[in-house]
């Protein structure tokens, strides 16, 4: 948290967007900086975390813009604010906590729940109708690609074979499919679930993360103002690959100057504090011209 508001550097009466408002954490320290004269541009695919945040930061001083959008239709969303440039954008990518148990998002499997994993509502296809329709090559390849699953073609021959006796609704029996069709692990205290890699690409399938995250990189740095910074923080190897890669070509070609040569991990201090921090990793440029 420090560290991200140093890299955004907000300064009183700048026009700011926050990507990921989630449950506000970011935006209300963002505002207190940004104070009466500032503007804060916040959206969110999740209309829940919304409402929620925008309650959380109901007697702010700062003006406040509020959009139910994808960060992937940012051009149309300073469109509907008439506003060309900003000062600084924050992206925290992933989900928030209470999305992740939820019942209502049907992302996890540490209980029964409908597999569902939709964040926006606007999404059409849930991911039980993904696991339901898809065909088996199309399933390992999503399982493989997006999760690096070393298991994905035996995961997608069990989820076929499995449907063809009933569908497959529930988050606790798609689990219990992925942890039958891999071979036993020893144990040890670090393992994790062998379904933690299947629920992970359904869920940036069914959301299209990938395609989001590119769009953002690529219009992202076109909407600062001269001097204005772009921070993101991401918590996954193949989503920090991409911010780094897109950051060094904006930086090759002379419209950027990065800020973390290597990205910002958390201090000791905030994982012990906040856990799911462990893995973030931040990082930012400032934009030239
Ligand atoms: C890690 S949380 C952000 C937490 C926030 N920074 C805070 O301090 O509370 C990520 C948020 O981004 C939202 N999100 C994920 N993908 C998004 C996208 N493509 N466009 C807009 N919001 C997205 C999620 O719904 C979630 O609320």
């Amino acid at each position: 948290m420090d560290e991200t508001l140093g890299l955004i550097s907000a300064q009183p009466g700048q026009t700011i967007v926050d990507c990921t408002l989630g449950r506000g954490g970011h935006s209300q320290a963002i505002t207190e900086q940004l104070g009466p004269t500032g503007l804060l541009i916040a959206l969110d695919v999740d209309p829940r975390n919304l409402e929620f945040a925008r309650q959380r930061l109901k007697d702010s001083s700062c003006p406040i813009r509020f959009f139910h959008a994808n960060f992937a239709e940012l051009s149309d969303v300073l469109a509907l604010a008439g506003i060309e440039k900003v000062d600084a954008i924050l992206a925290d990518l992933g989900l928030s906590t209470n999305q992740l148990f939820d019942a209502h998002y049907g992302l996890s499997f540490a209980q029964s729940m409908p597999l569902d994993m939709r964040i926006d509502p606007r999404t059409p296809r849930s991911a039980a109708d993904w696991v339901n329709s898809m065909k088996e090559e199309d399933l390992a390849n999503v399982l493989y690609q997006l999760a690096q699953e070393r298991y994905s073609r035996r995961i997608a021959r069990k989820i076929v074979e499995a449907r063809r006796i009933t569908p497959i609704n529930t988050t606790d029996r798609l689990a219990e499919l992925v942890r039958s069709a891999i071979p036993l692990q020893g144990a040890g205290p670090k393992q994790i679930d062998p379904a933690t890699r299947t629920f992970l690409a359904l869920r940036m399938a069914v959301n299209g993360e990938v395609a989001n995250l590119d769009a953002l990189l690529l219009e992202a740095p076109r909407r600062l103002k001269a001097g204005g910074r772009l921070a993101v923080i991401s918590f996954q190897s193949t989503e920090d690959r991409k911010v780094k890669q897109a950051f060094r070509s904006v930086e090759q070609a002379g419209l950027a100057k990065v800020l973390t040569p290597k990205p910002i991990t958390p201090t000791e201090a905030e994982v012990a504090r906040n856990p799911r921090s462990r893995s973030a990793k931040l990082r930012a440029i400032q934009k030239l011209s």
